[in-house]
């Protein structure tokens, strides 16, 4: 058992800011769209109204990730806590300390500290002293860092027993394989050896299933795709949103839906001072979501220097939520 010593409150809550190199939507864009097949980040989503958007996509009933992941994290969030082991380090990435991370942390025994990592240093605040309210007992310690980036975490005041890092929302999905091989790799330096990550990943299933779940009825998905366009046209693009449509089909040999956006017209579009060609039937690939089955992303893991050794799913395996742990370099 480690006796902790009271934390003072500059102690509590520390603001680590490792100034971030904040990406250029509108170079990113054009880079996109001069390619064979048009793409644009997915993080540009993310303004305000795409935040709310999301959201309202989370509460659609043919959206099954969030609700069966809580699903997942309502029933064995305990076993989650007893594998994490007590005064365990959580590090979170992203600055919303969702549901999800509060139940893991009501669970975790006696947890030492959190660490959340985001690049919105606003954000990141908020969620740093509401999250020390919240849990008086617990060093927070708020980095403000691109963690699709190479960084090291600042040493906790209080000992741990090893680092544990969340990454919930199948978000992992978002990005293509490699990338996913290379982020897991990264977090594996992060929590160095005898650490661990819990993963959410969304499961292959019915092709069907998937696919409603990206194009619902109401055409939250599709103004949430479209968005991204109007986003664009505050940064100097000329889109016209009523010419595009949105369709998220999901591609078999790839084991992914790709959201896409489709000129229902031949036009040209401007951003700053390019300009690019788009003919009738033409997409414009925006975001990647890739479904996984266990073995795979064992696979993927072992690639990453993790191994797979728990994993909880719901009663149909559409999602797992994984822990990986790492193994020595
Ligand atoms: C954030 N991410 C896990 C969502 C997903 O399901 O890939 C984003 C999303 N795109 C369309 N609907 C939801």
């Amino acid at each position: 058992m480690i006796a902790f010593d009271p934390l003072s409150s500059e102690e509590r809550v520390r603001i680590v800011d490792l100034h971030p190199e904040v990406g250029d939507l509108r170079a990113e864009a054009i880079e996109g769209l001069r390619r064979s097949e048009k793409a644009l980040p997915c993080k540009y989503f993310y303004d305000a109204l795409g935040a709310r958007l999301f959201e309202a996509v989370t509460e659609l009933p043919e959206y099954y990730p969030t609700r069966t992941e809580l699903g997942i994290m309502s029933r064995a969030v305990h076993e989650m806590a007893e594998s994490i082991g007590p005064h365990a380090t959580l590090v979170e990435f992203g600055s919303g300390v969702g549901l999800k991370t509060q139940r893991l942390l009501d669970a975790l025994i006696e947890p030492s500290g959190c660490v959340l990592i985001d690049i919105s240093r606003a954000a990141l605040e908020a969620s740093a002293y509401q999250l020390a309210d919240r849990y008086d007992e617990m060093e927070v310690i708020a980095v403000c860092a691109d963690y699709t980036q190479p960084l090291r975490l600042p040493r906790p005041h209080r000992p741990s027993s090893r680092t544990v890092a969340y990454f919930p929302g199948s978000t992992i999905g978002n990005f293509t394989r490699d990338e996913a091989i290379s982020f897991l790799g990264r977090v594996a330096d992060l929590v160095g050896q005898g650490g661990g990550l819990l993963v959410g990943i969304d499961r292959k299933k019915d092709p069907e299933l998937i696919e409603a779940a990206y194009n619902d009825a109401l055409g939250v998905t599709a103004a949430f795709n479209l968005n991204i366009l109007r986003r664009l046209n505050q940064n100097g693009a000329s889109f016209d949103l009523g010419t595009f449509r949105h369709h998220a089909p999901y591609v078999e040999s790839e084991g992914r839906i790709e959201m896409r956006l489709v000129s229902k017209v031949d036009q040209s579009v401007r951003i700053g001072g390019a300009e690019f060609g788009l003919s009738a039937g033409e997409h414009i690939v925006t975001e990647h979501s890739h479904k996984y089955d266990l073995k795979q992303f064992g696979q993927m893991a072992s690639a990453a220097g993790f191994r797979l050794t728990r994993q909880w799913s719901d009663e149909r395996d559409w999602f797992s939520v994984c822990f990986l742990e790492a193994e020595a370099a």
